[in-house]
């Protein structure tokens, strides 16, 4: 089952690929970067600090941390080889030489205990076919005090405006994926994976139950996402 999820997923990003940063911009009115530094903010990294960008995609988030501190290392893990390839574009446009990429299973981390000075992740949790060893994983690279930071989709509780966003997000995103990415099931994926995802509140105390100290999230864009941040 998490098997053929992780199959479907990573089959998934490869195709969109390449319009996945124009559909960003598009479906969020441009307030995705935003979102982006503040959880970069919230790492506190120390100077010349190593912080893991998981699923990072075409390295967006994995850019913001590198924006936010300069002196840090930063390596961007994900499995969809075509998304950090249109990342690596990236780099070489700006000449940026402090931020790698490297292939990983989320559910299964590639490093040693305690080696990371801060985790980020964004839009990633959604995915994942088991969310509680995802967030065990994470815990487990991170050093003692340092912090994650996860960014993610959440459903809005205002009930006027959770209708609101639910005929955006679940009928208007997947005709716009369908027209600019050419993918209408892929964005049909999009508010479907929201659908079974824990609200802010039950993914707080899934950090917790991970072994997160002093967890907290605030909630962005009226509700629409969460930035949940917790210790090691
Ligand atoms: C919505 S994108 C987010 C990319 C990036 N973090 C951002 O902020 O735009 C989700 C990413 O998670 C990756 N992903 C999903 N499940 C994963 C897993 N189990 N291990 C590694 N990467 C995963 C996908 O390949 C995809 O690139």
């Amino acid at each position: 089952m998490t098997a053929d999820k992780s199959t479907r997923i990573q089959t998934m990003f490869s195709r969109i690929a390449r319009r996945y940063d124009l559909m960003n911009r598009l479906m969020t009115l441009g307030r995705d970067q935003a979102w982006r530094r503040l959880a970069a903010r919230e790492l506190q990294l120390p100077r010349n600090g190593l912080c893991l960008d998981l699923a990072t995609g075409t390295g967006d988030l994995a850019l913001a941390v590198r924006a936010r501190y300069p002196t840090a290392r930063v390596v961007g893990m994900d499995f969809a080889l075509a998304m950090m390839r249109v990342g690596q574009q990236k780099l070489r446009a700006r000449g940026e030489s402090g931020l790698m990429f490297g292939a990983a299973d989320a559910l299964a981390l590639p490093f040693g205990d305690a080696q990371f000075d801060g985790l980020v992740n964004g839009f990633l949790l959604r995915n994942v076919g088991d969310l509680p060893r995802a967030l065990a994983e994470m815990r487990r690279v991170v050093k003692p005090g340092a912090r994650v930071a996860c960014l993610e989709i959440t459903r809005p509780q205002t009930p006027v405006f959770r209708e609101l966003f639910h005929l955006y997000f679940y009928r208007l995103v997947p005709l716009i994926g369908g027209m600019i990415a050419g993918d209408r099931q892929a964005y049909t994926y999009l508010p479907n994976s929201l659908t079974p995802f824990p609200p802010a509140d039950r993914l707080k105390a899934l950090m917790l139950e991970a072994g997160f100290r002093e967890v907290r999230y605030r909630l962005l864009m009226m509700g629409t996402v969460a930035l949940h941040v917790g210790l090691v």
